[in-house]
């Protein structure tokens, strides 16, 4: 029989002090620290559900609402939000804390595909995903859309590169802040 597992079963939190080796130039926590940890996650929510190693294959967009600063206490909540056949796809929500006035902000949140691969490092079939909450079913329907979304973009990239046109792409550059100065 199909193997399933809850959300609950691989629900996952990571929390990190940011010292103030993670800062950047400008004294604000570096973004690739948080990507980092947010890959961390990532890891750990795709190999629990699918009880393997798993790879990350891709990452969606991530939009950083608020700067981290030194001595702020980050969360990550990773919790699996959509399963295909050998990958799945887990929704990261970053929050900082500053731990004396406990004042939380929601600095980032992302998706990433995670692939689970076998002793050969081939794909391997991950299990299916059972949903109990509204919210559960909610993520897992975009989850979806996303992927049906990316498919589409995809397919459009390759149409626009494979339909390029010169003549026509420098019409359309008119007004966009580039010089053209091409020999
Ligand atoms: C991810 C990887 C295993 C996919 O290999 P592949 O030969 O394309 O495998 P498949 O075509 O069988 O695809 C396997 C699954 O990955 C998904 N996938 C592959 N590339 C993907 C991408 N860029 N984004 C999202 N999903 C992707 C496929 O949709 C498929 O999902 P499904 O089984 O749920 O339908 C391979 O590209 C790889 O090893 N990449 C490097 C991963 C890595 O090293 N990550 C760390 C980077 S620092």
């Amino acid at each position: 029989m199909e193997a399933y597992k809850t959300v609950a079963e691989s629900q996952t939190t990571l929390t990190e002090l940011m010292i103030p080796s993670y800062a950047n130039f400008g004294g604000k926590i570096h973004g690739g620290i948080i990507m980092g940890l947010m890959d961390k996650v990532a890891y750990v929510c795709s190999a629990k559900h699918a009880g393997a190693y798993c790879v990350t294959a891709s990452v969606e967009d991530i939009y950083f609402l608020a700067p981290v600063e030194v001595g702020e206490l980050v969360s990550l909540m990773a919790s699996v939000n959509y399963v295909g056949r050998t990958s799945l796809v887990v929704g990261i929500r970053v929050v900082s804390e500053n731990v004396k006035t406990h004042q939380i902000k929601h600095t980032n949140t992302s998706y990433f595909t995670m692939v689970a691969m076998d002793e050969q490092h081939q794909p391997l079939q991950v299990p299916g995903l059972v949903l109990h909450t509204d919210v559960e079913i909610r993520r897992f329907f975009q989850g979806l859309h996303r992927k049906q979304l990316k498919k589409y973009y995809r397919q459009e990239e390759d149409r626009v590169k494979s339909d390029f046109e010169m003549t026509e792409t420098i019409e359309l550059l008119k007004g966009e802040r580039c010089r053209i100065e091409k020999g």
